[in-house]
């Protein structure tokens, strides 16, 4: 038996942001981050709708970008102290993400960060609290998203929370919030989210139901990603849907091993300035793990069909691969995003010597490989991978050189 779960609504189109005015209830607590909510004016907008809407309201602000246990255990504090009925995360993955585990620790607040993680075991929702997401970014999808990615600091490692249980209730998809991304941001989301459905296409837990969202979104992200990061709005508006439907496959059909790499590669460099920012890690991994897969039969079928319905070209099966490596590959270029860790620099751009040094790559290879494998996000790869293979991998990541193995 396989499960297609969607939130319950999904408000879509310029100005959805008014559904929040549609809620029931006494106390609605917001969740955002850093300022950008705040700036563009979308914050007291959601505020002043939730109130119109009878409600009290409360905020938590200054949540971090790939936020930390400690945020979601200070944000629960605070909900079990206004005891929410509606918690409403507005901005990008990293909000909304921590206002998902908060809401678990609200709920339950015996429960450990560690009983978190355990895949699909979360304790039944919804007896305190429903949940609303609002995305202001067009890639990690997490308004419709079985999923929460929090990042313990201590280890540098990200930990995927996964259960049906935490999609929300109710996703607000409003392309006037992804307008006043900067370039940057469109790009590493726009390949997160293309990432996404690539991955759940070729995922062993890919369904009938998951398929079409998986190729829309890929025909729309080939589309519009590149006229969206340089400054077309029309094209970023349809960007926040695309991301969407990828989001709503891979919320069911689940990822594979590019998602288990950039969660155990993301923050485990830290000590040398900089995060290896998700859509940029998934970007430059991409290509290289399409050529490792394609030794399975299924995925390889798979890819070529991505190639021919994206009409990238290629004869055989092989050429059409190859298309579609090449076609990741000159995304990433037109978006300012390199091939190879060893060429990301602090800032995410292509350079000469990146900021994570070779033989610190290579120290902390084995354990990186090791987390990688037994990330949640492993088990629906098409291919399996040993920890030498892994490392290999890695290593093609990071150079980027061939994968010929
Ligand atoms: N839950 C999931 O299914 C899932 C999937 C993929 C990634 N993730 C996680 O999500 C996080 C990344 O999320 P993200 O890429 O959306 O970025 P983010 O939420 O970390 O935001 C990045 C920066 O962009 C700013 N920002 C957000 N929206 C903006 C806007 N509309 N205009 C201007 N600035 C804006 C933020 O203030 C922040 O400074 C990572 O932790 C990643 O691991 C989760
Ligand atoms: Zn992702």
């Amino acid at each position: 038996m396989q499960r297609f779960t969607n939130p319950r609504d999904l408000y879509h189109g310029k100005g959805a942001l008014e559904a929040l005015k549609l809620l029931k209830g006494k106390r609605a607590v917001i969740c955002v981050g850093g300022g950008s909510m705040k700036r563009f004016g979308f914050l007291d907008r959601a505020k002043q709708y939730l109130e119109e809407a009878g409600m009290e309201v409360a905020l938590i602000e200054g949540i971090e970008s790939d936020p930390s246990v400690t945020t979601v255990m200070n944000g629960a504090q605070k909900m079990l102290e206004f005891q929410p009925d509606w918690i409403v995360a507005i901005g990008g993955g990293s909000p909304i993400d921590a206002a998902k585990a908060m809401w678990i620790k609200y709920e339950y607040p015996e429960i450990t960060f560690e009983e978190m993680c355990k895949v699909f075991g979360i304790p039944e929702l919804r007896h305190k609290a429903r949940f609303v997401a609002v995305s202001s970014t067009s890639g990690t999808a997490t308004e419709v998203t079985a999923f929460s990615i929090i990042t313990d600091y201590e280890k540098g490692i990200k930990y995927p929370i996964a259960d049906f249980q935490i999609t929300p209730d109710v996703a607000i998809v409003d392309p006037e919030l992804a307008e006043t991304m900067p370039k940057k941001l469109v790009a590493h989301t726009g390949m997160d989210a293309l990432t996404h459905a690539v991955e759940a296409y070729v995922s062993t837990a890919g369904s009938d139901y998951t398929d079409p969202m998986a190729l829309h979104a890929m025909t729309m992200i080939k589309n519009d990603l590149v006229d969206s990061y340089n400054g077309n709005m029309d094209a970023r508006d349809r960007m926040h849907n695309a991301q969407c439907l990828a989001g709503i496959a891979f919320s069911s059909g689940l990822l594979g091993i590019v998602h288990s790499m950039a969660h155990k590669t993301g923050a485990v460099f830290q000590d040398y300035g900089a995060h290896i920012i998700h859509g940029a890690a998934n970007a430059m991994y991409l290509p290289k793990v399409i050529a490792f897969n394609a030794k399975d039969e299924r995925a390889a079928e798979r890819y070529a069909f991505i190639a021919d319905y994206l009409g990238l070209g290629g004869e055989t099966r092989d050429e059409k691969i190859a298309a579609l490596i090449a076609f990741v590959r000159s995304l990433n270029d037109k978006l300012n995003i390199p091939h190879g860790i060893k060429f990301y620099g602090a800032d995410s751009y292509p350079t000469e010597q990146g900021f994570v040094p070779e033989h610190v790559f290579l120290e902390r290879l084995p354990q990186i490989a090791k987390e990688a494998i037994g990330d949640a996000c492993t088990g629906s790869n098409p291919r399996q991978p040993s920890q030498e293979e892994m490392e290999k991998l890695l290593k093609c990541c990071y150079y980027d050189t061939e994968v010929d193995f």
